[in-house]
């Protein structure tokens, strides 16, 4: 091995570098740009690493992994790292080769799948269904990220335990934090004290647009929206923000939640997008004496389905009926969710099995509208 060129170890020692993986804008420092010179004199390899802004709080992380990646470099067993920090040049170059890398979702041809969370009536389980799915499909191996979408109303950061956290800056790009495997965006990281938000069309308008172009959420499969309840202002910007958008109606079993939710799933189709389904939440309960109670009736989910069926001309199917089950409330609490906490509780269980079919499921053309809108 000592044998080797000092061209060519520094090559090997290139080659453990692009194993080490910015911590926050998950690529390899290689690519960032972050790696400025790489030295190899005998057996010792000197390596000068560029964090993208001064004070990086993970600069240890970033110096451990370089040392970790290193060390099996064979031939080397001195290792020096110098860290410095970016010039504003770099940074900018930096932030324009991200924005290239940023997942065109509006595109036709893009592999993300755009899936929004949807419910005419409020509190039937949304957002608790959005971080659910989100960490089911991500412990599956997907790249997933959630967009808060229920900006008057947020609920996700708590959900994924994520209350406090704010998005890194790198420039005008924002870097949205991860949890459980996540990456999620909600309007709740940018205001301090849970401060109301309190604003019309235009402006819920203008966040999801930045939420939507200058979020860098990397390569997603898939991404969540959680919507807040209703036809209103949002769902109108993300229909016209996001036109491939596939919608899940959330509904319980009741007959007059059913109706409501029918309204938005006929709405998505009538701005053209795609319904995937419907999920009944809430649909029952097991007590521990073994009976089963209804609390909220029964058929909603059918109902909405079939509804939906005829006013897409092709089947909607009901994706899943989830029980009422206090560990699904616990696990929002604790900001744990409940596939993750208790994977094997009733709700984690019929969660778990829904993502399974979500993720196998192909961009396909089921429920898309025929561009036929209802009366
Ligand atoms: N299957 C369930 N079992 C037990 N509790 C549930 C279930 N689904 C939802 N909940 C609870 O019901 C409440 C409302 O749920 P969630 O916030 O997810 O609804 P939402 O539709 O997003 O509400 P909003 O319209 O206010 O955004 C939460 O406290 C949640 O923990
Ligand atoms: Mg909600």
């Amino acid at each position: 091995m000592s044998q080797e060129s000092p061209a060519g170890q520094a090559e090997r020692v290139r080659a453990a570098l692009a194993r080490v993986i910015d911590p926050e804008l998950r690529r390899p420092i290689t690519e960032l740009g972050m790696v400025e010179r790489v030295e190899v004199t005998g057996t010792r390899a000197t390596v000068d690493v560029l964090l993208t802004v001064a004070g990086c709080p993970l600069k240890d992380t970033i110096e451990a992994d370089v040392r970790r990646e290193l060390a099996g470099v064979p031939g080397v067993d001195g290792v020096e790292v110098n860290l410095g920090v970016m010039t504003s040049e770099a940074r900018r170059a930096l932030v324009d080769s991200l924005k290239r890398h940023v997942v065109p979702f509006t595109q036709p041809d893009s592999l993300t799948r755009v899936i929004a969370i949807a419910s005419g009536k409020g509190g039937v389980g949304k957002s608790s269904l959005t971080v659910n799915l989100a960490a089911a499909l991500a412990e599956r191996g997907l790249s997933v990220g959630i967009i808060d979408a229920d900006v008057l109303g947020f609920s996700v950061p708590g959900l994924m335990g994520l209350s406090g956290a704010s998005p890194t800056r790198v420039d005008e790009l924002i870097v949205p934090p991860v949890a459980h495997g996540v990456k999620v965006m909600s309007i709740g990281m940018f205001l301090a004290d849970n401060a109301p938000v309190m604003w019309r069309g235009p402006m819920l308008h203008r966040a999801l647009e930045q939420f939507v172009s200058e979020v860098h959420f990397g390569d997603l499969d898939v991404l969540l929206l959680d919507l807040p309840p209703g036809t209103g202002d949002v769902a109108i910007s993300v229909s016209q923000l996001l036109p491939g958008t596939q919608q899940i109606v959330v509904t319980t079993p009741q007959h007059a939640a059913a109706e409501v939710a029918e309204r938005a799933g006929s709405m998505a189709l009538s701005t053209g997008q795609s319904v995937l389904g419907v999920v009944e939440n809430m649909s029952w309960m097991d007590l521990p004496d073994g009976s089963r109670l209804t609390p909220f009736g029964e058929g909603g989910g059918r109902e909405v389905a079939s509804r939906l069926s005829a006013a897409a001309g092709t089947e909607v199917p009901l994706l899943a009926r989830l029980p009422l089950d206090p560990s699904l409330r616990e696990g929002g609490d604790d900001g744990v969710p409940v596939v993750l906490g208790a994977p094997d509780s009733p709700a984690g269980l019929a969660l778990r099995e829904l993502a399974g079919r979500i993720a196998v499921q192909p961009r396909g053309l089921a429920g898309r509208s025929l561009g036929i809108s209802p009366r």
